[in-house]
């Protein structure tokens, strides 16, 4: 079988994504990173493409006629790679059909909450403010709503009484860098099957990726 292309889209810091390229290049993640595109020339993920020889592309949605126009640009670029899997790695919006319909089932997102509670914008902020005593993050397929596709996998980590957005979002961090690598291992494994809104793993997942214990952090 021949190895999985995956390109990534970033908005900004790009942790995610070097949580993936540490992975690929120990080589307990057997995909090929073979395109970055942002959308923010300044985001610091270019940064982390470069030192890792990754090719990027800067794609800028004001320079296009339409907001489909603009998709459809990213869309041809990641064929022309031959991409399997778009991941999108803290991209700030909300993904138009010209890719989705090029890619379907196959766009991952992550978002810092336990979904479907706090979608959107700022999702550790909204549940601190909500006042919930328990958040996460959750590894989704991309539909055309908002944060509202079928779930992939899911980390749980407890809210303290004292944390502010920082914290939490640090925690939550943390389970971001394991849960995603591990999602886009069972998808190139083939060992994802969508059923409706549900989402069949094939095996065990590894339980290391909920192996930190929060009354350390
Ligand atoms: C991450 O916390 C990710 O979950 C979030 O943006 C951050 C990006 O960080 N994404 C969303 O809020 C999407 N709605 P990173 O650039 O360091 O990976």
């Amino acid at each position: 079988m021949s190895i999985l292309r995956i390109g990534i889209l970033a908005s900004g810091r790009g942790s995610n994504f070097q949580s993936i390229i540490n992975e690929v290049e120990s080589q307990r993640l057997k995909v090929k990173i073979s395109l970055l595109i942002t959308d923010n020339p300044l985001a610091f993920a270019i940064e982390r493409a470069k030192k890792h020889g990754i090719e990027y592309l800067v794609i800028k949605p004001e320079t296009f006629k339409s907001r489909d126009d603009f998709y459809k640009k990213i869309a041809d670029e990641l064929k022309k790679r031959e991409v399997g899997l778009v991941v999108l790695a803290g991209f700030m919006r909300i993904v138009g059909k010209p890719l989705l319909m090029e890619f379907p089932n196959k766009i991952m997102n992550i978002h810092p909450a336990l979904l479907p509670s706090f979608p959107g914008l700022h999702g550790q902020k909204q549940a601190l403010e909500y006042g919930v005593k328990i958040s996460g993050c959750t590894v989704h397929f991309v539909d055309e709503g908002m944060d509202t596709g079928p779930i992939i996998i899911q980390a749980a980590v407890s809210v303290f009484e004292d944390d502010t957005e920082e914290s939490l979002s640090e925690r939550i961090l943390r389970y971001e860098h394991k849960i995603y690598p591990e999602a886009i291992r069972l998808f190139s494994e083939g060992r994802i099957e969508i059923q409706g809104r549900k989402v069949k793993i094939k095996g065990a997942i590894n339980p290391e990726i909920f192996l930190i214990n929060p009354s350390i952090e």
